[in-house]
């Protein structure tokens, strides 16, 4: 699959250049604003839409890292029926929904983080998401724990962007019928 369109990679910079929680307001607002861009639309998400419907899991349909990692703007697809795990990221991230709509659970750590590959979480709230409702962001590490998934009948469409990650991993997996938290390992 083939994009024309490339959005402002200057732009991109500028904002993963700033101080986290300027860099997230100037995050949500460019995506917000991207996702309802009729080029963006026709060349980065309606691509992608069909094969939304047929695909088993959730999975990256485009990308566009900066060579120096200070930033990654990514397509998700989300089929009907399919979620990540719970997770964090080692960067911070925001994201807006460009077609469909997306369930966020949001969680909060009860412990303190001092047992290796241990974690106690509480969900926050629960929140869907469609592109009228703009971005939602989340924090490096425990700032960010969340899940996303697409629990309706339809196909839905995500664009993420993340900040320079602040660790050698991408970020963690929580598992919270056993307590447990491990590095995500990449594919
Ligand atoms: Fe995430």
């Amino acid at each position: 699959m083939t994009t024309s369109l490339t959005p402002d990679t200057n732009q991109l910079r500028k904002v993963s250049s700033l101080p986290t929680e300027l860099a997230l307001r100037r995050a949500a607002a460019f995506l917000a604003h991207l996702v309802k861009d009729p080029d963006f639309v026709g060349s980065w998400i309606l691509p992608f839409l069909e094969g939304a419907s047929h695909a088993q899991d959730w999975y990256v349909a485009h990308r566009l890292d900066a060579d120096d990692g200070s930033f990654s703007l990514q397509v998700f697809v989300w089929p009907p029926g399919t979620r990540t795990k719970i997770h964090d990221h080692s960067s911070w991230g925001a994201y807006c929904c460009a077609a469909g709509t997306v369930l966020e659970e949001r969680y909060e750590r009860l412990d303190d983080g001092a047992r290796p590959e241990h974690a106690r979480l509480k969900q926050a709230w629960r929140l869907r998401w469609s592109r009228e409702d703009g971005a939602s962001t989340v924090l490096p590490g425990d700032g960010g724990i969340h899940r996303v998934g697409n629990p309706g009948e339809g196909p839905a469409i995500s664009v993420h962007l993340y900040g320079p990650r602040m660790g050698e991993v991408d970020g963690r997996d929580y598992d919270p019928s056993r307590d447990h938290v491990c590095d995500r390992k990449e594919v």
